[in-house]
């Protein structure tokens, strides 16, 4: 019999217009391990409604971001992608959680701080509670692995320890989840202040390469990216963070380590490496921009792929939240 795969669950928000640091920290991971492991995609949409929204905009948002993943190049026969929102054993499951989670616990999130800062008029309670839909989101499938950048990592342990928590009490319930990161994408930085994470809600528009920017406006963007005084291709995060950031990213790409890129740019100018970074990453973004339109144009072919896959992750969804139910003490009938 062939043996059984090991699960691998991992999602975005569907806020905002992707960058390459979600690709680069998130999604190729996403395709490295997908053959691997039986893999379940979520399209966030329920941790999008932590921050205010467009209605039609959103709903636009949600499904160009189940596209995206499949442009990308996630087979959607293969893995499951669907909308976390479809599935209602997530906000079950995260009530359920959230009655074995600390505030102590929640008031450490440094993404919860960040956030509360930035969305002052709207520090809502699920902002606070993020966490506990996260880990819910995990759990429920008893995923192994969950590929992310670094900025997530806080929230994996924070999942691992309500999980723990949970085995100690009932018994071997929930599988205990380890984080995976690349070597190198796993923080990307903004291009205009490398001691921020680039993001996609950066009001600076050349802080981020978004995957959707064209040729042109990737490779502007690269030119403009904030270096030194120096004119030495080489990696040191401390004295030359934005440097280091431009051969991360290029290095996430091409597949290169750091001392093969510095053997590479020997002797040339900054104007140089900023050049091959930038077409480095418009190769990358292009065929996926291409294919991206055309599922976007074929309406019939993604709602019959978003059922499909509605119903994969419901079922196995229900399978854990059943069992979850039963050890807490709910009635059954
Ligand atoms: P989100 O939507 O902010 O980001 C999606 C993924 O992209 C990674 N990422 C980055 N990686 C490297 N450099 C960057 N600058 C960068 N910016 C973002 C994130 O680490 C993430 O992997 N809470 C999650 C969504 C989520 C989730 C989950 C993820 C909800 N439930 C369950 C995994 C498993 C989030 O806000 O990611």
């Amino acid at each position: 019999m062939a043996e059984e795969k090991k699960i691998l669950y991992s999602g975005m928000q569907a806020t905002g217009n992707l960058t390459i640091g979600n690709y680069l920290g998130a999604l190729r991971n996403w395709m490295t391990l997908n053959e691997e492991y039986e893999c379940f995609f979520g399209v966030m949409d329920l941790h999008s409604l932590t921050i205010r929204h467009e209605p039609a905009e959103f709903r636009k948002r949600a499904r160009d971001l189940f596209a995206l993943y499949i442009a990308a190049g996630l087979d959607p026969e293969k893995n499951c992608i669907y909308f976390q929102s479809h599935v209602p054993a997530h906000a079950e499951l995260a009530w359920i959680l959230s009655c074995y989670t600390y505030m102590g616990e929640l008031n450490r999130m440094t993404q919860f701080k960040d956030k509360a800062a930035k969305h002052s008029d709207n520090i809502n309670a699920g902002l606070y509670t993020y966490p506990v839909l996260m880990a819910a989101d995990i759990l429920l499938y008893q995923a192994d692995v969950v590929p992310v950048g670094k900025d997530q990592l806080q929230h994996l342990e924070i999942t691992r320890d309500i999980a723990q928590r949970f085995n100690g009490v009932y018994g071997d319930v929930f599988t205990i989840p380890e984080p995976y990161m690349g070597k190198m994408g796993a923080n990307v930085r903004s291009l205009q202040d490398p001691s921020r994470k680039m993001s996609k809600s950066d009001e600076n528009p050349n802080a981020s390469v978004y995957l959707m920017d064209d040729a042109d406006t990737v490779r502007r963007k690269f030119k403009r990216a904030v270096t030194d005084s120096e004119s030495e291709v080489r990696y040191d995060v401390d004295n030359k963070a934005g440097i280091s950031n431009l051969m991360d990213i290029y290095g996430a790409v091409t597949g290169k380590g750091s001392d093969e890129i510095e053997q590479e740019f020997k002797g040339c100018g900054y104007g140089d490496f900023k050049s091959a970074v930038g077409d480095a990453v418009a190769d990358l973004l292009s065929p996926m921009q291409k294919r991206f339109q055309e599922l976007r144009n074929d309406k019939n072919y993604l709602d019959g792929l978003i059922k499909a896959n509605d119903e994969r992750a419901y079922y196995s969804s229900r399978k854990t939240l059943r069992k979850v139910k039963k050890k807490v003490g709910l009635t059954e009938v």
